[in-house]
């Protein structure tokens, strides 16, 4: 356990009858962090921060705070609050009602809520609106009367499940920065759930990605986007070019894989994760296992080539599909062959600037793209 732990969840497991909801799941929560819980719809990313709540009990597994269990505690009892998938407000009730109510429920004292309230609002810039009832604010408003309702019990650590789910578009963008400033004024640490990759890379410090109840990485934002572990974490966070690989082979620190439409491609294995690792030692190293193994490239990477560039660039030919122009950024598809599958269809994002040096380029044209090999990734394939 580092000197920041707040929280430590041990090999937790929930299971609902057949369904394995939660598997052997072990994360620190560092104090004073956001953190997230990213993963698509059903990887038991609720039912984890329903367990840290206390409103689920582990089928197996530990959850400590401080270094002690909490399992057992009651969900009232534990110094944690919780912000709701739909956050309920109480409709007949003010805003200044709607925050109060947990203390009144505890039976404070009618002075002390009241300071209370008036701190809690003045968090969420809602002083204003303390005597109106929840349908004549805006959404975003709403959202704010169900985070001081959770931050006046002074909880350790707020849960937000999909906090910003409800509200549209833009509003959401913004409610992202006003939830980020709010952590950092209030100093409580955030376990953030979502699905949406953009939410927890503009709001996270770090993120836990599941799937199918397992934890698969946690890293900071960047760290998720250029070292992802495998095919899925690379695909779910961002988009990715995939390139199949033949044979792969460790000697020493060297990992040396040879793709039939990439080339040879030699990787240090510091550059790889720890579980990269883990999984390149459980192969031989004169073992030429064609299966499980993918070299991946960001979009950004790869780029329309114009005139012949260094050697070290590896070119693939191709013929330009759609091109989306997207105000700051493009995407173009650019359609190769594939000596598997046929043809494949790459991505490619071309910036503003990149898009007038291009001016010309239109779809059905043949042209060739290019990259460096330093920016592929190596990633098991269980995408
Ligand atoms: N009370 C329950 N009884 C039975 N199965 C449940 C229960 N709660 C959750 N599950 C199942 O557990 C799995 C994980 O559900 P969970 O709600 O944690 O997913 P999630 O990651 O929050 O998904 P979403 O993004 O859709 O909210 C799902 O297969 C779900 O159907
Ligand atoms: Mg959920």
């Amino acid at each position: 356990m580092t000197q920041n732990t707040l929280m430590h969840i041990e090999a937790v497991s929930k299971r609902f009858g057949s369904v394995l909801a939660v598997d052997e799941v072990t994360l620190d929560i560092h104090s004073g962090e956001i953190f997230a819980l990213l993963g698509p719809s059903g990887c038991g990313k609720s039912t984890l921060l329903r367990m840290i709540a206390g409103l689920e009990s582990p089928s197996a597994g530990d959850i400590r705070l401080d270094g002690t269990s909490i399992v057992k505690t009651p969900a009232n009892k534990r110094p944690i609050n919780m912000v709701f998938q739909s956050y309920a407000v109480f409709p007949h009730m003010t805003v200044a009602d709607n925050v109060a109510y947990g203390l009144r429920a505890e039976g404070v004292g009618a002075a002390e809520i009241e300071k209370r309230v008036s701190q809690s609002l003045e968090q969420v810039h809602l002083l204003e609106q303390r005597d109106r009832k929840p349908h004549q604010l805006s959404g975003g408003q709403r959202q704010r009367v169900a985070l001081a309702r959770a931050l006046i019990k002074r909880p350790r650590v707020l849960l937000l499940d999909e906090p910003l789910s409800a509200l549209d578009a833009k509003l959401r963008d913004q409610m992202r920065l006003e939830l980020v400033k709010l952590q950092e004024s209030v100093g409580v640490t955030f376990i953030i759930v979502t699905h949406d990759q953009s939410e927890a890379m503009a709001m996270a410090d770090r993120i836990a990605v599941l799937k199918d109840g397992r934890l698969r990485q946690i890293a900071s934002p960047k760290a998720l986007y250029q070292h992802p572990t495998d095919t899925f974490v690379a695909d779910f966070i961002g988009k990715i070019n995939l390139f199949s690989v033949q044979t792969l082979s460790r000697s020493g620190n060297r990992i040396l894989v040879s793709s039939q439409q990439l080339g040879d491609i030699e990787f240090d294995a510091d550059e790889l994760t720890e579980e990269q690792r883990l999984r390149i030692d459980g192969i031989q190293s004169d073992d030429a296992s064609p299966l499980g193994w993918q070299l991946g490239l960001r979009p950004e990477k790869l780029r329309i080539l114009q005139a012949k560039e260094s050697d070290d660039v590896i070119v693939l030919n191709g013929r330009i599909g759609d091109i989306a122009f997207q105000g700051v950024n493009s995407e173009i598809e650019i359609l190769i062959d594939n000596p598997h599958s046929g043809s494949q269809s790459l991505h490619v994002v071309a910036s503003a600037d990149d898009m007038i040096a291009l001016q010309g380029v239109e779809s059905g044209q043949m042209v060739s793209c290019g990259f460096n090999a330093f920016d592929l990734l190596l990633l098991p394939d269980n995408g």
